[in-house]
């Protein structure tokens, strides 16, 4: 059934194209938010193209109300719903986690099948840019063993800092602190970024130094500032607890090593995704909201299991609802004069690349961000574009977090960022009434989609 939905979809997104083409006048300044084939968008970033994450075909797109069949979040397809709070709830039970109930766990053969992941609707148009590495499927297990390591405070030198200290599930898997506090309350000179939607990016760090989520994993253990631990020991600590040596016994050939542990929390990163956001419902429904109203009634007569999905994603749109305001912001935000979408592009609204805003740049000794990794003058005090999903939850901002909310972001784009001799191009002064400051920030509110639920606590003991 699935199957024919899509291709009565398919042919719908045809003919809207067709209905596109014939003579109605558009306004075009803004460009179409939810990425799609047609190549003509100036909002896509003009440089080096090669690397940009692919195009979602019409298929992807479409993949907005699924639901799980089972409560495991499979799907009628096979495929795994990421999100949804199955796959990190962690192993059943309460209180410790015991090697009883690790035993049992690991015993289940579903735990261990590698898994065909759907991601939640609005995220979906970027599956074709999923990142996956071969040498790492995803299975159940896998992210279960992630989430204890993500939240294990026993890999740091003194049992005092995890992962999720600097990622903090209650901080939208940031932290408000301006840097990231580590071990002895040591801070860096970075802002801690938001550790979720990482499945749709590759290079890792606000300078893209991890080329994989894998190795970035294991980055922050040996940190002297952040973890302060040593690889070695924290393998030693972990193979010495009865709980976690079953499971990586069990999930990997070689059992515990440092390569594992990234293995394992970069999976249980990857399920962490944000779910479907009021402007995803929102652009979800476009597609009818653009059509002409007779040219819609003939489409929904002809077609039940559409007319199905006209008032499914209907009602969606109305549970969640944009404001007004958001509305606005939405079309200033893809609108090719403002341009926020030049960098904050494709279902991640984030292209993955490095730009120089003059973020921190009028320091004395300014932080060169990709500059240190490439060593190209251009790459000077440039850094790489965050996500705009869920950034409502993760203040304060910028790679030094020297902005505290939305608002005050919005100020730095509308100055024109600040004058250096490697500002991108694309920031320009935007001389931005009151009205659009404030509907900016709203479209960035409404941007804003449910995380799954995660266990924080059952840890082996
Ligand atoms: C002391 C705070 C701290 C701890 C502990 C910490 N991080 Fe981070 N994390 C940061 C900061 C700060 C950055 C940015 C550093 C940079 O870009 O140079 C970062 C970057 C990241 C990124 C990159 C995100 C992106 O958008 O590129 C991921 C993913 C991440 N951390 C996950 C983890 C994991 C997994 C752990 C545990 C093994 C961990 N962090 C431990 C503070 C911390
Ligand atoms: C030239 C590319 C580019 C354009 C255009 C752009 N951004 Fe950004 N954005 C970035 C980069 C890169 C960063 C991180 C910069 C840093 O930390 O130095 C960022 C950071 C942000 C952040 C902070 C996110 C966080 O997690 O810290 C927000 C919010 C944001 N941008 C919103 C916008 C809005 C709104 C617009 C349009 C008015 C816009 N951006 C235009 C590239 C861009």
């Amino acid at each position: 059934m699935y199957a024919k939905f899509c291709c009565s979809f398919l042919l719908f997104t045809l003919l809207i194209a067709v209905v596109g083409c014939s003579g109605e006048t558009e306004d075009n300044t803004v460009t179409d938010p939810v990425p799609n084939t047609d190549a003509d968008s100036e909002t896509v970033p003009s440089t080096d193209s090669d690397d940009q994450p692919a195009e979602p075909t019409a298929d992807e797109t479409t993949k907005t109300d699924e639901t799980p069949s089972d409560a495991g979040g499979t799907l009628a397809d096979g495929s795994v719903l990421l999100g949804s709070t199955a796959l990190t709830a962690g192993i059943p039970g309460e209180g410790d986690l015991t090697v009883a109930q690790i035993g049992a766990w690991l015993d289940s053969e579903d735990n261990h099948a590698p898994l065909a992941v759907t991601l939640p609707a609005g995220l979906a148009a970027g599956s074709a840019a999923i990142v996956i590495p071969e040498d790492n499927p995803l299975t159940r297990a896998k992210i279960e063993l992630g989430r204890q390591l993500y939240f294990d405070r026993r890999l740091s030198a003194d049992n005092t800092v995890s992962c999720a200290d600097c990622h903090h599930p209650d901080e939208g898997f940031a932290r408000h602190t301006q840097f990231g506090v580590g071990i002895d309350g040591q801070q860096g000179g970075r802002n801690s970024p938001i550790s979720y939607n990482r499945i749709l990016s590759g290079a890792q760090f606000w300078d893209g130094r991890a080329d994989s989520l894998e190795a970035q994993a294991v980055g922050p253990i040996a940190s002297p500032i952040e973890m302060g631990n040593t690889h070695e020991a924290a393998v030693a600590t972990v193979g010495k607890i009865e709980g976690y040596k079953l499971q990586f016994d069990r999930i990997f050939s070689d059992g515990v090593t440092i390569d594992n542990v990234g293995r394992a929390i970069a999976s249980f990163e990857r399920a962490i995704v944000t779910g479907p956001s009021p402007f995803d419902h929102y652009e979800a429904f476009q597609r009818f909201a653009k059509l002409d109203e007779e040219d819609l009634k003939e489409l929904l007569a002809d077609d039940p299991e559409l007319a199905a999905k006209y008032e499914s994603l209907g009602d969606a749109k109305d549970k969640h609802p944009m404001s007004e305001s958001a509305i606005r912001g939405r079309d200033l935000f893809f609108n090719k004069k403002i341009n926020c979408a030049a960098c904050h592009v494709g279902a991640n609204l984030a292209d993955e690349k490095y730009h120089n805003l003059g973020v921190g740049m009028s320091a004395e000794k300014p932080d060169l961000g990709r500059f240190e990794v490439t060593k190209v003058d251009a790459d000077r005090g440039a850094f790489k574009t965050p996500t705009i999903r869920n950034v409502a939850l993760s203040a304060p901002y910028m790679h030094d977090g020297g902005l505290k909310t939305l608002e005050e972001v919005v100020e730095h784009y509308n100055k024109g960022g600040m004058k250096n001799p490697n500002l991108s191009d694309k920031i320009v002064k935007l001389n931005l009434t009151d009205q659009q400051k404030a509907d900016l920030v709203e479209f960035m509110k409404a941007c804003t989609g449910a995380f799954p639920k995660i266990e924080t606590e059952r840890l082996p003991q």
